[in-house]
């Protein structure tokens, strides 16, 4: 049986107003272009979540692919064009370099992609989200496949009772973990609760299906300088073996706390909207994500649903709105802004110069 691709390839290129939307003409030119090479993919979505341009491909060409990583590079290379025109904040944001070499990889733009037999019947969900970073998925995607007060089928369905393995980035160091679920459940949780050091790269079933995937990607050394805050996309697989599509979008039920905001910059709650709504305004946000379902027909996207638009998850806007409230009133105290080791603008280096001559030893 021949197997399908799914590649998720994104990229803020710029955005409309400042970084709150992508304008029209950029969705338009990337679907221009991804149509241009219909003879490449098998299907094709263009999507946009904040200022973050989302290209949905499937195709018979695996993981890696450098006809497809070419085609999203060129896309947003072309939609630059676009955004420089139109004088969009920011534009070209997310492309590191000046020329494609091989693979879009730690050139600026997040790349999720899985390639698996197509099932009888295949729902995908992909989550979009903007202001934020790779480790705000793991929250969700730990009690997807990992909490049964969450997902019901880990207890009761045959078919998920074994549990599932987890691959653990190490966003420092550059390291991959492996765990085996439930046994060592206790384990995980002492790294992935670190979500901006560690993150779920990718879930597989017992029997070596692959699950789910993330852009998960090293954030030192990207440019130069620490890059951190990639706006995330990930994709989970559903249904018949794995976590049902109610299942998969049940933690966001909840905000959970994500870093970014604000000059990815700031703690706050991450929101789930409709695809309206995505798009960030108060102070920047908060944090938002999306969630698309398709249904795949031989390669082809059936969708998307809206899934965030139900009214189900008006209480959990509610409740994200309190605790942007909440965080608002902190202004700049911790925890709403971050660390100092973790904001993406800083002006320490300046105001300790200034200050250098003016501290004194404690001697009393
Ligand atoms: P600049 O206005 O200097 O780009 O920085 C602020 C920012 O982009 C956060 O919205
Ligand atoms: P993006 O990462 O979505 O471009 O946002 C940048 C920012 O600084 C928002 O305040
Ligand atoms: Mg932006
Ligand atoms: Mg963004």
């Amino acid at each position: 049986m021949s197997k399908v691709t799914l590649s998720v390839i994104k990229a803020d290129v710029g955005g409309w107003v400042g970084h709150s939307g992508v304008h029209p003409a950029l969705m338009e030119r990337a679907k221009d272009c991804l149509e241009a090479a219909k003879g490449l993919l098998t299907d094709y979505y263009v999507a946009s979540c904040g200022d973050d341009l989302n290209l949905v491909m499937t195709h018979a060409l695996g993981v890696d692919s450098e006809a497809v990583h070419r085609l999203a590079w060129d896309t947003f290379v072309a939609c630059t064009g676009v955004a420089k025109k139109l004088k969009l904040y920011g534009a070209g944001q997310d492309l590191l370099s000046d020329a494609f070499s091989g693979n879009v990889k730690g050139m600026g733009p997040g790349v999720a992609e899985m390639e698996f037999e197509e099932r009888p019947s295949e729902p995908v969900i992909i989550f979009m989200a903007d202001k934020t970073e790779p480790g705000a998925w793991n929250f969700p995607v730990f009690k997807i496949f990992a909490d049964p007060f969450n997902t019901s089928g880990l207890v009761i369905d045959p078919k998920m009772h074994a549990g599932f393995r987890f691959e653990v980035h190490d966003l420092y160091e550059n390291k991959k973990v492996l765990f085996s679920l439930p046994e060592e459940y206790y384990d995980i949780l002492v790294l992935i609760g670190a979500a901006g050091h560690y993150t779920i790269k990718s879930v597989y079933s017992k029997s070596g299906d692959i699950a789910s995937v993330s852009t998960t990607q090293r954030l030192n050394l990207m440019a130069g300088r620490y890059v951190g805050k990639d706006d995330p996309v990930l994709i989970v697989r559903a249904q018949s073996g794995l976590p049902a599509v109610g299942e998969v979008l049940e933690p966001f039920a909840h905000p959970h706390i994500v870093s970014g905001w604000m000059r990815g910059s700031h703690n706050g709650p991450l929101m789930p909207v409709s695809v309206a709504d995505a798009h960030p305004t108060r102070f920047d946000g908060p944090p938002r994500v999306i969630a698309l379902g398709f249904q795949l027909c031989e390669g082809r996207l059936l969708g998307p649903q809206d899934f965030f638009a139900d009214p189900a998850f008006d209480r959990a806007r509610s409740e994200a709105l309190e605790l942007a409230d909440f965080f608002r009133r902190l202004g700049p105290f911790e925890p709403h802004r971050l660390p100092l080791d973790e904001m993406e603008y800083t002006t320490m280096p300046e105001v300790m110069k200034r200050l250098k001559d003016r501290f004194e030893d404690i001697t009393d």
